[in-house]
């Protein structure tokens, strides 16, 4: 029995999940891959609180170099979370020559060049299954069984707190703002919301994917992102009406020359298999050009799942002689600014003659075509609500439009891509 010898950096929630996977599984994890896991240290910032886990005192310890500096320490697992000093103690570990595991998609995705290289350059290995999707074996999917095809399409559900806010508005008809605080009540959303809501987790995520998915670096900031906070529940009941299910998501298409990469709510069709994913679950849909259309699902995060993925790193870190390593082509594609997507586009206007004109005209002139369209009866003050699906149509155009609307006429509530 090989034994391997690990170091935590955090005995938090996700710490302190794979500490217990390792104490309650850990015997018939060895005898299933023939390696004995141990940790020698874990980093905590008083010895006296370590999340209530029955860890032996002489495993606690605040100095990091304990577990960075120690020779004996094969294989270093990062859960403290943010940029730094996640990023650079990973660095460092790698630069002892150390294999590291994390789940730190923040301090991964700023910080993938530096940290590849430093592995390539040591031969440490450097994994990270459990930045997106939590439990769901994606990145390893995506770089091993999946890896003689041409990835042409990501489309993902990789965050569970926004899926969770919007099927709940689905289900009850509720507003944003009221369903949030509920998931702060429960404790399924944090007290500051901003990284879910507003997209910056989903864009982390998507900017691992992508890279490994296209083989060229895909930037945190080439991503562009926007988040459900602009959602309202007539956006999401007037969608259903026309046969769409509303998801937050993270997009990813190799066009060939250029890349797209887009983190924003989306309407899909409810017959889409991400359409049913639902509550705080997690789903990422690929095309292939090989293996075609496959969707992978499961639970994005939470103590248990996560720790599975990052156990399941940690042996593979152990096994592998030769660490793998994502190819990246040497030139990254560049990144396309527009790009062809369907519109949900939601408007206010006074139900008289000329509306349809004004805004059928401007699309018109900017070769928007219109599949479907839906009038409400007007409100108390005299307003109707107007939706209009767009057919395929330029990001860029869609928006002039929005912007060249006579808002004398008509009033743009929302914009929603539409994909299928
Ligand atoms: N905050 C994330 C989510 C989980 O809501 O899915 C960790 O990536």
């Amino acid at each position: 029995m090989k034994e391997v010898v690990l170091g935590l950096l955090g005995l938090g929630n996700i710490g302190g999940g794979v500490w217990d996977l390792i104490r309650e599984f850990g015997e018939e994890t060895a005898k299933r891959t023939g390696i004995r896991l141990r940790v020698k240290k874990a980093l905590v910032l008083d010895k006296r609180i370590h999340g209530g886990k029955e860890v032996p005192y002489e495993v606690l310890t605040t100095d990091r170099n304990d577990i960075l500096e120690d020779p004996e320490i094969q294989i270093v697992c990062e859960f403290l979370g943010g940029e730094q000093p996640a990023a650079s103690w990973m660095l460092r570990a790698l630069e002892n020559g150390k294999s590291v595991v994390t789940a730190n998609k923040m301090a991964l995705s700023l910080h993938f060049d530096e940290l590849r290289a430093m592995a390539q350059k040591t031969g440490a290995g450097l994994y990270y299954e459990a930045s997106v999707g939590g439990a769901i074996p994606i990145i390893n999917a995506i770089q091993s069984p999946l890896i003689s095809n041409h990835i042409e399409q990501i489309m993902g559900i990789v965050n569970g707190t926004t899926n969770y806010i919007l099927t709940r508005m689905a289900a009850e008809g509720a507003e944003y703002e009221t369903v949030l605080k509920d998931a702060q009540r429960l404790g399924l959303a944090e007290p500051n919301p901003t990284a879910d809501v507003e997209g910056y987790d989903a864009q982390y995520k998507l900017s691992i994917l992508g890279s490994i998915g296209f083989h060229t670096r895909v930037n945190v900031d080439d991503v562009y992102r926007e988040g459900i906070t602009k959602i309202n529940s007539e956006d999401i009941s007037f969608g259903r009406e026309m046969g769409y299910v509303l998801k937050l998501l993270a997009i990813g298409k190799d066009n060939g020359n250029s890349i797209e990469v887009r983190v924003h709510p989306v309407f899909l069709p409810e017959n889409h298999p991400l359409a049913r994913v639902d509550g705080s679950l997690n789903a990422v849909y690929l095309y292939g050009h090989s293996f075609k259309d496959m969707m992978l699902e499961g639970r994005g995060a939470g103590d248990a799942p996560t720790a599975s993925a990052i156990v399941g790193d940690i042996i593979q870190a152990a096994q592998n002689a030769v660490h793998p390593m994502p190819y990246m082509q040497e030139n990254p594609k560049p990144v396309a600014d527009d790009w062809q997507s369907r519109y949900f586009i939601r408007m206010k206007a006074k139900d008289e003659p000329g509306v349809l004109a004004e805004v059928t005209g401007k699309m018109a002139k900017d070769g928007i075509s219109v599949s479907a369209m839906m009038q409400k009866d007007a409100d108390p003050d005299g307003r109707a609500t107007l939706i209009f699906i767009t057919h395929l149509a330029s990001e860029k155009a869609v928006q002039r439009v929005v912007k060249a609307l006579n808002p004398e006429i008509c009033q743009v509530e929302n914009v929603i891509r539409v994909e299928s």
